[in-house]
């Protein structure tokens, strides 16, 4: 089964100084749906910004919002995403009960999807699979932006297509860390379907032709 390949920009590289034009202007650049990096200092070694900023980026977005909640406690925290949110990702590593969790996120109305840190093994994700809409690999230790692609990590993206065939299964798989052109494209060719790029977006000369390369991988 193929999903239409979605280009998701994360906000995290945005220049948060101009933030609603940076965000309309890769809106008008092509993105399909805006990521979203939601930090706690304490599942991953930073901070970035919670359910307020979430809320300013909301305003004046026309695209769908992709939540990635890098926090321990996400069973505490996803109802305050639920209004803005298209879908909610949550960490296998957290501190709550995983499956609970992305049930009720379901219950709540929006997507789900489950997450696996570069040094967590896919066999950790798997009793999840029937349950979720997105299955997201990281391609990077998650924490910052600017980091270099993984390529070991193109083995989870083809567990991920396997098994999703093996359990007619219809989630998507996302990568996440250092997707550019070439990384875009690997990912593709190993079973990916959603791409989100930071760096490679918001620091591009030209935002549309970034995004587009992007889709032609
Ligand atoms: C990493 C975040 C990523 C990050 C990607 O912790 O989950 O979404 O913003 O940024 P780039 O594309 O710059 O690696
Ligand atoms: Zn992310």
């Amino acid at each position: 089964m193929t999903n239409p390949l979605i280009i998701a920009p994360s906000v995290l590289a945005a220049d948060w100084g101009r933030l609603h034009e940076q965000i309309r202007a890769v809106q008008q650049a092509g993105a399909d749906w805006l990521h979203l990096d939601v930090m706690d200092g304490h599942l991953v070694e930073n901070i970035s910004f919670g359910p307020t900023f979430c809320e300013t980026v909301a305003k004046v977005a026309t695209v769908p919002l992709d939540v990635h909640l890098m926090i321990s406690r996400p069973d505490r925290f996803w109802p305050r995403f639920a209004a803005l949110a298209r879908n909610i990702t949550i960490h296998v590593e957290s501190e709550c009960d995983v499956l609970a969790t992305l049930r009720a996120i379901r219950a709540g109305g929006r997507e789900c999807g489950i997450t696996l840190k570069p040094g967590t093994p896919f066999a950790r994700i798997e009793p999840f699979l029937g349950e979720v809409d997105l299955v997201l690999i990281m391609t990077v230790e998650p924490g910052y932006g600017g980091q270099p692609f993984i390529p070991e990590m193109m083995e989870k993206v083809r567990a991920a297509r396997d098994r999703r065939a093996a359990g007619g299964h219809s989630y998507r798989i996302e990568v996440d860390g250092g997707i550019n052109a070439a990384t875009g494209r690997t990912s593709v060719e190993a079973g990916a379907d959603t791409l989100v790029a930071g760096t490679s977006v918001f620091a591009a000369a030209d935002m549309a032709a970034a995004i587009r390369t992007l889709r032609s991988t």
